[in-house]
């Protein structure tokens, strides 16, 4: 099961040991994926890879919580982002890359309980950056 108030609890202990992430999650992405760093070429100066974070952490704070709108959101960029030519299967690793900061920032005090929401929450985001049709039927859940 998805366990929203622990994945909230590693954002805060994460947010409490790096006030910007940012370059972490991104080395991480470029790492897997060299090919996705040359279309940030328009952010001469890093705002929009640090909005385009900001926006995702908040997207998974709602995802694991209300689930107003960050289901829908990892949808449509998607398909948004085939116009920057980011391929649906990026999204996944991107996810990952921010999983895998947030773990190496909370570093010794990670725990099982803390994986297996993760491990649960890369899962369900995921399943919405495979299946960004919002007319198919939900078959999710
Ligand atoms: C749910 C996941 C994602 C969300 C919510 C999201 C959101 C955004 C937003 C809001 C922007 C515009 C930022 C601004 O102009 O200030 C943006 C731009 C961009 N995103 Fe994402 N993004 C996501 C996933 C990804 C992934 C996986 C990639 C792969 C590398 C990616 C690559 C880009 C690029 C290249 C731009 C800049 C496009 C340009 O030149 O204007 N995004 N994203």
């Amino acid at each position: 099961m998805l366990d929203g108030a622990v994945i909230s609890q590693t954002l805060d202990l994460a947010g409490e040991r790096c006030a910007d992430p940012t370059p972490l999650v991104y080395a991480r992405l470029f790492a897997a994926h060299p090919d996705m760093e040359a279309l940030f070429i328009r952010d001469t100066d890093g705002s929009v890879r640090g909005e385009m974070l900001t926006r995702v952490f908040e997207m998974i704070l709602d995802f694991v919580d209300r689930r107003a709108y960050g289901a829908q959101l990892i949808q449509c960029e998607v398909v948004t982002h085939e116009g920057y030519g980011v391929p649906p299967t990026v999204f996944g690793a991107f996810f990952a890359s921010v999983a895998d900061t947030v773990r190496g920032l909370i570093a010794d005090d990670w725990t099982p309980t803390m994986s297996e929401a993760w491990r649960t929450l890369l899962i369900d985001l995921n399943w919405f950056a495979d299946h960004p049709d919002q007319m198919a039927p939900a078959a999710f859940g």
